[in-house]
């Protein structure tokens, strides 16, 4: 049996298996350039972010109706259920799909008919989290939080994620003020390519409550002390880091040292269509890798649970 967990950095549209991309590329008459699911994913060999990238926002296309982000949806709460996964907090990237004509409203009201009947069907609790595009303006940033104003009883936060580097967390300052002024919850990735100053700038500048990887913190001890004392959780994606070559090998991942430097680890899939494995493929990889023991399976299960937007008594139930 799975140990029950939350999921705390998954992003929706990297949930959308080639299977499925087939199916919706042919129910909306878009044609992809793969001829087959094997050929898609012969693709899926990735030099680093930039290369994943290219290819989900090209697959994005497939998603056209309210029906399609239903139907992804609850592909990936059966798979995320079947793992243990109790709660999961869901990152959407609205920009990629405004951009071409899908509209705020299809995107969160489609992936809202899943996450409503998420709990009776699938016994999975389910938070929604607003992601921008960093390689997009500030003012486009702005925009996007304008058009989910009429969304905002269904999201409970904002993230930043795509392209890292020559993106710093303080582009995006004036965004986060204005969410933090709606009441949205804030996190953001950083330090996944980006260096750890960007780390330091999400937290001070965007008040961000997580950091969404964080990894490269592990080079700079001071940033490290700081994290590990005010207990700021890491959403760390250990499958995800081997594909997009941010480690060398699964063995080489520095988790077992940040969990030594008292860090708020948690451990997470990223976009596990692409990535090789969901939650549980996550835990099961480290353990063998990394050979952690139960106790510190255990701890990361926890904390997945601590780090969540759950209150405690949900957290109770959840976990
Ligand atoms: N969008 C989807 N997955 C991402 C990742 N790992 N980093 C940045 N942006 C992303
Ligand atoms: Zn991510």
């Amino acid at each position: 049996m799975p140990l029950p967990k939350a999921e705390l950095h998954l992003h929706i549209e990297g949930t959308l298996e080639p299977e499925l991309a087939f199916e919706l590329a042919a129910r909306n008459g878009v044609e992809l350039p793969y001829a087959t699911t094997d050929a898609l994913r012969e693709a899926y060999r990735f030099e680093d972010l930039q290369s994943f990238l290219n290819l989900y926002y090209e697959l994005m296309a497939v998603l056209r109706t309210e029906r399609d982000f239903e139907d992804l949806a609850n592909a990936y709460l059966a798979r995320a259920a079947a793992q243990g996964v109790r709660h999961a907090e869901i990152f959407f990237d609205p920009q990629a799909h405004i951009a071409r004509g899908v509209g705020m409203g299809t995107v969160v009201e489609g992936l809202s008919r899943a996450l409503d009947r998420s709990e009776e069907n699938h016994g999975v609790s389910t938070h929604l989290i607003l992601c921008f595009l960093r390689d997009e303006s500030a003012e486009s940033a702005l925009a996007t939080l304008d058009a989910a104003k009429p969304y905002l009883d269904r999201i409970i936060g904002v993230g930043l994620d795509s392209a890292e580097v020559g993106h710093p967390p303080v582009k995006f300052r004036e965004v986060y003020e204005t969410a933090a002024a709606l009441g949205l919850r804030r996190v953001a990735h950083a330090g996944e390519e980006g260096p750890p100053e960007y780390i330091t700038e999400a937290l001070d500048i965007l008040g961000v409550e997580r950091v969404d990887h964080g990894l490269r913190c592990m080079e700079s001890p001071d940033l490290v002390a700081r994290l590990a004392r005010d207990r700021v959780p890491l959403t760390l994606c250990p499958l995800s880091n081997v594909r997009l070559r941010t480690v060398d090998t699964l063995a080489d991942h520095p988790l077992p040292a940040m969990l030594e430097a008292g860090l708020l680890c948690t451990v997470n899939s990223d976009d596990p269509a692409y990535f090789g494995g969901y939650a549980d493929d996550n835990f099961t990889a480290v353990r063998e890798a990394l050979g952690l023991s139960e106790e510190r399976l255990r701890e990361l299960a926890r904390n997945s649970f601590l780090a969540s937007f759950l209150d405690d008594d949900e957290e109770k139930r959840a976990g």
